[in-house]
């Protein structure tokens, strides 16, 4: 028997086997591992998704503890130099329009004085270098609570919705944000976007595309942070649930098919959403394309890992390092995810 082990003696110990390979060797001292880790995960790949309101305080929001919503004139400003002293300069902007301004035509998406546009000129004045995305869709504004125009039969109309997103995305361009990215699902909405984007003048605002976005029961949380579920309205029809635009849980193939349209249509950035459910749908577009690809571990994904964490049942740090971890190995260069800063200090902590 090896010495100092505890195996007790008679043990029948085949010593040594004939295996000749032996994939542990690799994993003995800390500075093989290091040099043989295959992925890594650093704060510039994170993108910091901010809820902003009219207010001036920090409203918590309860499904997601330790996020609040900020004020535009305020906390935002504070987030977002917490997340840069953190190495994260990126960060992307969703508002809580006030209930007054939402209509069942959203008009107010493309306000140029409207919250979102902004939150984002206050964040470009303050942090020139910082990357702003936005989201373009309609959910925020509207007061049935779809990304689209629902007509009175429970149809959300597709070319009449692009319209408005064009402007919403040519408002937020004005405003100085860097990406817009379309999380609305409607065919053709990249193509259009784009075009409408370089007629303005603003041939270098790319566009992240929410390409491979599921009618996903894990965005729960971040439609109680926007009070933006559908609503239930007496003379009109609403589809309860987003399917009708956004992609059924049980397909593969429809993510690649979104992928290469948006791709086509001038895409410069392609999601996938959420994330660690969707992995294998992640990996699927990191081979099908050369653009890089984004995943948003999104509001349900960061409820469900804060409750365990809270209740004691998960090491926090570790199941977060690793839920992101998985995600970039798939083959997510970009990671949108509320837990930006921590990991980020996290990380820190580990180089130290
Ligand atoms: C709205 C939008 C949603 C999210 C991002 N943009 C919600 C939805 O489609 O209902 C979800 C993000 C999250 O859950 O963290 N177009």
């Amino acid at each position: 028997h090896p010495e100092g082990s505890r195996i007790p003696e008679g043990t029948p110990v085949p010593h040594p086997m004939a295996i000749r390979k032996r994939p542990r060797r690799n994993r003995r001292l800390p500075a093989q591992r290091h040099m043989f880790s295959e992925t890594r995960l650093t704060a510039a790949n994170f993108i910091l998704p901010i809820f902003v309101h009219e207010g001036t305080e920090d409203i918590p929001i309860s499904s997601m503890p330790d996020v609040s919503r900020v004020g535009v004139d305020t906390g935002l400003l504070r987030e977002v130099e917490e997340a840069v002293k953190l190495g994260v300069k990126s960060v992307v902007i969703f508002p809580k329009t006030p209930d007054e301004l939402k209509t069942q035509t959203a008009e107010e998406c493309f306000n140029p004085a409207g919250l979102a546009q902004r939150a984002i000129r206050n964040v470009k004045q303050a942090f020139p270098d910082v990357v702003v995305y936005t989201d373009v869709a309609l959910d925020p504004y509207n007061s049935l609570g779809h990304d689209g125009i629902v007509r009175s039969d429970g149809v959300i109309l597709n070319d009449e919705t692009i319209a408005y997103l064009c402007k919403q995305a040519v408002s937020q361009a004005e405003a100085g944000a860097d990406y817009v990215s379309p999380s609305d699902m409607m065919d053709g909405r990249v193509g259009a976007i784009r075009d409408a984007l370089d007629e303005a003048g603003f041939t270098n605002v790319g566009i992240m595309a929410y390409s491979a976005k599921y009618a996903s029961a894990f965005y729960g949380p971040f439609r109680e942070a926007l009070d933006s579920n559908p609503v239930i309205a007496e003379d009109w029809k609403v589809p309860k649930g987003k399917e009708t635009y956004q992609q059924d849980p049980a397909n593969y193939k429809e993510a690649l098919l979104e992928a290469a349209l948006d791709e086509e249509e001038g895409a410069d950035i392609l999601m996938v959403k959420p994330a660690m459910p969707y992995l294998d749908i992640i990996k699927g577009l990191h081979e099908q394309s050369n653009l890089p690809i984004a995943a948003y571990h999104v509001s349900g994904e960061y409820a469900m890992l804060k409750a365990a964490a809270l209740n004691g049942w998960l090491d926090e740090k570790a199941v977060v390092l690793e839920a992101l971890l998985s995600i970039r190995r798939a083959g997510a260069t970009v990671i949108l995810t509320y837990y930006a800063k921590q990991a980020a200090r996290w990380l820190q902590e580990e180089d130290a």
